[in-house]
């Protein structure tokens, strides 16, 4: 039997966002520089994004580039830019083929524009697609993302077309980059670090939680039904007891 098949398809996550962390560590282990480690990083974008499609996970959001990872050095930032156009081109055909949809969330207008023409060219090759949805976070900064909406919705108000009384969980949620996405019931981090990194504050609420410290450019398929299998053996309460989630059966619909 397939570790595949051991997946209970009818508790599937339908949105997986992964931090994808430890490239320049796995580098480094293996005396090489950190950008060879992002260069290895890309055949596990791969090998992710087509067991999603192949699992039938319907979102599955990347944390790619964070708002932050602008201070790293220059040449680290340069590689990882020309990295994402190379791969965006080298990866369309397969994209489109595979039914895979494109979004970006994050500063978008921050990225050089060369990164922002292939990305639009790709999100509009990919736009009908039906299958997986990929989200990739570029430049994202959840606080950020937090700070912009709010900012939206106040000019709203000030220009008297929303009223404060109207501003719910919805209406805040319409904000954020992720307002066309459900919220992640799974977030996974490689590579053994236990923080947040300022990824999607807002949306996992109530995700579980799924730490490995294989590093990225290891985590492969299996490690993907690994934290699945995990995932699904989690009782998710949202804060009730354990006894009324047993006899309200299905926790994860
Ligand atoms: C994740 O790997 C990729 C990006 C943040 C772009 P890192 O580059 O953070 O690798 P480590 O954490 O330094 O090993
Ligand atoms: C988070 O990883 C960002 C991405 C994976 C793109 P970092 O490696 O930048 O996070 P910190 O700095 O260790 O928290
Ligand atoms: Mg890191």
């Amino acid at each position: 039997m397939e570790i595949l098949d051991s997946i209970d398809r009818n508790k599937l996550p339908r949105h997986i966002a992964i931090i994808m962390d430890g490239n320049g560590r796995w580098a480094r282990e293996r005396g090489e520089d950190r950008v060879y480690g992002h260069y290895e990083g890309v055949i596990s974008v791969r090998e992710i994004v087509n067991a999603c499609g192949e699992i039938g996970i319907e979102y599955l959001t990347l944390y790619a580039f964070s708002a932050e990872n602008w201070n790293r050095p220059k040449q680290e930032v340069d590689a990882l830019m020309e990295l994402l156009v190379n791969t965006i081109r080298k990866e369309i055909e397969d994209l489109k083929k595979n039914n895979v949809k494109l979004h970006i969330i994050g500063d978008f207008e921050s990225l050089p524009a060369i990164c922002q023409k292939e990305l639009n060219e790709a999100k509009e090759i990919t736009a009908h697609n039906t299958g997986l949805n990929l989200i990739l976070a570029l430049s994202y900064s959840s606080r950020q993302e937090i700070v912009e909406a709010t900012r939206k919705i106040a000019e709203k108000v000030a220009a008297g077309t929303m009223k404060p009384e109207d501003i719910g969980f919805e209406t805040f949620e319409q904000h954020l980059y992720t307002s066309a996405f459900p919220d992640p019931e799974l977030m996974i981090r490689t590579s053994g670090e236990y923080r947040i990194s300022n990824y999607l504050l807002y949306q996992l609420a109530y995700a579980e939680l799924y730490f490995t410290n294989v590093h990225w450019p290891d985590f492969r398929k299996n490690n993907l039904i690994e934290a699945l299998l995990n995932y699904q053996q989690r009782e998710r309460r949202f804060g009730k007891t354990s006894e009324q989630i047993q006899t309200n059966t299905p926790q994860h619909a």
